[in-house]
């Protein structure tokens, strides 16, 4: 049977919308969390908790990858927090977008525009209440940057990081991308934060000619190979590791735009 992406869609909200409070059945924010971000749903206190089997929702897709990052720009260091301002989604200007196919006109325009994708206003307020929100002590550092959106599932090669560099991106992920054209093509006011869990690899892969290497042992050259390699249990130790602070980020965004 067939039924458009429209009513699919709308059969998954109303099942959401019809176990709430009357009150709360139009939602002022929606956030999507990545693996280690659970506890994000334990610290709100601004509206009362529902859960949900995601299994049991109507439609609901099966999640996948989480918004960690690979950082490109040198200045970043594994830990730091990235507001996106802007993205470059290689996969999307060859083909794969998420709004290919028929436009579906009651979700928004054929052709959006994404040249003000990241909220401005949104931004402010994630600066303002980090300097509320961040230890003194800390280490930890905001920025803004460029994330380049790759489908994955591998880690890009040492030369792709340098080509995603030189193109201009900051950080490098596999997440978040798709959804924020999405919301935006609903005409949703969009914010994303990365957490850079790990350094991205520039440098080239030593040569099989190289002079210096040639007398290394093969201990020191397997320590020259691995330096830096991207691995998953890295990236979900940094996302716990940081889980606590950007708990605070977004709760204290939360109670700012609430209050706006
Ligand atoms: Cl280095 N690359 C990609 N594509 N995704 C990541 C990552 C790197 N680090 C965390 N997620």
């Amino acid at each position: 049977q067939h039924t458009s992406l429209f009513e699919q869609a709308k059969e998954a909200a109303d099942y959401l919308r019809n176990q709430l409070d009357p009150c709360f059945q139009r939602p002022r924010i929606a956030i999507i969390c990545g693996s280690g971000l659970g506890g994000l749903a334990e610290t709100v206190h601004e509206t009362p908790k529902y859960e949900y089997e995601t299994s049991s929702v109507p439609n609901f897709p099966r999640s996948t990858v989480t918004n960690a990052s690979g950082g490109l720009n040198p200045e970043y260091a594994v830990g730091d927090i990235v507001l996106l301002h802007d993205h470059i989604f290689l996969a999307g200007l060859g083909g794969q977008h998420p709004l290919r196919g028929p436009n579906v006109d009651d979700f928004g325009l054929r052709f959006p525009s994404l040249s003000d994708a990241y909220d401005l206003e949104l931004r402010r307020l994630v600066h303002k209440a980090w300097g509320r929100v961040i230890h003194v002590e800390s280490k930890r550092r905001l920025h803004e940057g460029v994330y380049a959106f790759v489908s994955g599932p591998s880690y890009e090669t040492r030369a792709e990081c340098r080509m995603l560099r030189t193109l201009g991106a900051d950080l490098v992920g596999m997440s978040t991308v798709p959804e924020i054209i999405v919301a935006r093509h609903s005409g949703m006011r969009v914010l994303a934060l990365s957490l850079v869990t790990n350094k991205a690899v520039l440098t080239p892969v030593p040569r099989g000619d190289d002079h210096l290497l040639q007398n290394s042992s093969p201990e020191d050259l397997n320590m020259i190979l691995q330096d830096g390699k991207a691995c998953h249990e890295e990236v979900l130790e940094a996302g716990n590791l940081a889980a606590v602070d950007v708990q605070r980020l977004v709760v204290q965004v939360i109670a700012d735009v609430f209050e706006r």
